[in-house]
């Protein structure tokens, strides 16, 4: 059960893509053992949680979102010994660990589905996932017309002619939640998880799960990965209920607030279905993400959110960046009229300010670590880390560059491994080099680079998420302020007011003594791009 103001309500989320944080066995792979060595890092960061990205066992052929064994940690990763020590260590350091459940799908290496594939068609093995006879005089047509979110259909067929579903790569065969078998299986990794420490989860496509019975045609709808306004056939079906309330039951048996965030791509009107107060505890909020650098935008978002979440009595959960986006240093250093796509770049890079992008990364992070709720932090945010636009095409390993027939070249742009010295090989992420290669504008980033910098985006990261901590712990109001068209400006109760100036013209700063701002503050104006925290 809850206990009065849970530590989840206003929590700042730190996100780790484990094999590019820190590498500490020097394979090119961030690991565990690099995780550890920077814990006392993340502590002086000031966040209250982690959530890892997924560190089991998996051929990582989606990054080790196709999990092999949901028990197990991968062994380029490390240990299961060593995971529990890490969320023991993480706790010692004030930091709970959330960990990534995919339950949407398994690796296709997952001793279920390899059962399944050497099972014949009609048995118990293959009633776990979704084998169907296909269409047309032999069955050589797909069942359907789904699409994968990655390209090209969403069903492979087998030897004996029977087709499997899977909604990402072929590699990730989606299970059926009709059959028990998966119902008792994802509740017994919830408690293998809970029972070593974990202080929840992260539910991965959370708005998948359940499929329509007779796999009708999708029709028209898209499959884009993003939320669907119109119905199709296998997303936010309202059967995924039942399902989460099972996992919220499993939760609420342990002590310390455990939690649950929802990956859920569905049409903001309906994220409050999640978030009721038998369901998640909060699901992440990908409109602010997806929006552009517009004050009126950034306005009704916020207020539809924070006022969405306080009806079932959740937070909103805000989110700027993650392992699947250009990063947001990049995106808003491109015009607004650019649609970047949430995938790596393909545009022409003119058009690209990076100073702004820079810039407007800045302001937009303490806009969100001042709004009411939670804040998640991808890894690298703190450093102003922009996307990695130019990769070499050999080196991509998101499965959408190959199921896209290289035509979309996917997430790799963000997943580069982390600077965290100014010089030496891969830039201190480990002894050898890094799984991906770092862009040269990422080696005055490095974190040990803007340790000493007053003005670096560490310290304005560290400045801030100290302030909050100081000031927004407690429950404070949210009322938004009118001051003029491209200002967005907040105040929660007397603890701060929140300005951000979104327009091309200096504005007059407002009065009150300042706390801080994003950028310099020029002769008692608030510059374009610029976020500043006062206090009356
Ligand atoms: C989620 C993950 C993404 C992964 C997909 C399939 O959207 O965030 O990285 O590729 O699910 O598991």
């Amino acid at each position: 059960m809850e206990t009065s103001r849970a530590w989840w309500r206003s929590a700042v989320v730190y996100q780790i893509y484990v094999r590019s944080f820190a590498d500490g066995n020097g394979d090119g792979t961030g690991d565990i053992a690099g995780m550890r060595s920077r814990l006392p890092y993340l502590e002086r960061l000031g966040i209250d949680a982690i959530w890892v990205n997924p560190w089991y066992r998996s051929p990582l052929l989606d990054g080790g979102y196709d999990v092999a064994d949901y028990r197990e940690i991968n062994d380029r990763f490390g240990t299961t010994v060593e995971a529990e020590a890490f969320i023991a260590d993480a706790r010692s350091h004030g930091i709970r660990v959330l960990v990534d459940l995919v339950p949407n799908h398994t690796s296709w290496d997952h001793v279920w589905f390899r059962a399944a594939l050497a099972a014949a068609p009609g048995s118990d093995e293959r009633a776990r996932y979704h084998f169907v006879d296909g269409r047309g005089a032999d069955g050589e047509l797909p069942p359907n017309d789904w699409q994968s979110v990655f390209g090209g259909a969403a069903w492979t067929r087998v030897p004996d002619g029977q087709w499997y579903l899977h909604l990402f790569d072929e590699s990730q065969p989606d299970v059926n939640w009709d059959h028990p078998d998966v119902v008792d299986e994802f509740e017994a990794v919830m408690r293998f998880w809970l029972d070593r420490g974990a202080a929840g989860f992260r539910i991965d496509v959370a708005h998948g799960l359940v499929k329509a019975p007779g796999y009708p045609d999708a029709g028209t709808a898209t499959n884009d990965g993003r939320g669907q306004p119109e119905s199709l056939p296998y997303y936010d079906r309202d059967e995924i209920h039942p399902i989460v309330r099972r996992w919220r039951r499993v939760l609420d048996e342990y002590d310390g607030d455990r939690m649950m965030v929802a990956e859920a791509w569905v049409d903001a009107s309906r994220r409050p279905l999640y978030l009721r107060p038998d369901e998640y505890h909060q699901a992440f909020d990908f409109d602010l993400l997806t929006a552009t650098w517009d004050a009126a935008d950034f306005a009704s978002i916020i207020t539809a959110s924070v006022a969405s979440a306080e009806a079932v009595g959740s937070e909103p959960t805000w989110v700027l960046s993650n392992h699947d986006v250009v990063r947001h240093a990049t995106r808003y250093g491109l015009p607004n009229e650019v649609e970047p796509g949430l995938w790596l770049l393909d545009g022409d890079r003119g058009l690209l300010d990076e100073a702004r992008g820079t810039r407007r990364a800045r302001a937009a992070a303490m806009v969100t670590f001042a709004l009411p709720g939670s804040a998640y932090v991808y890894q690298g945010d703190e450093l102003g880390l922009p996307e990695a636009w130019d990769l070499p095409l050999d080196v991509l390993q998101d499965p959408i560059w190959h199921d896209s027939d290289h035509t979309v070249k996917g997430r790799d742009g963000c997943r580069v491994p982390i600077p965290w010295e100014p010089t030496g090989e891969s830039l201190g992420f480990g002894s050898s080099g890094a799984w991906l290669p770092q862009p040269p504008e990422y080696a005055p980033l490095a974190a040990a680079a803007q340790e000493t910098d007053p003005d670096s985006t560490l310290e304005l990261y560290r400045a801030a998420l100290a302030l909050r901590r100081a000031r927004l712990a407690d429950e404070f109001g949210f009322e938004l302020i009118d001051r003029g068209p491209n200002v967005l400006a907040f105040r929660r109760g007397d603890a701060l007011t929140s300005v951000t100036n979104m327009g091309d013209d200096a504005v007059a700063l407002p009065g009150g003594e300042v706390l801080l701002s994003s950028g310099p503050l020029v002769d008692g104006g608030l510059p374009p791009d610029t976020t500043v925290w006062l206090v009356s």
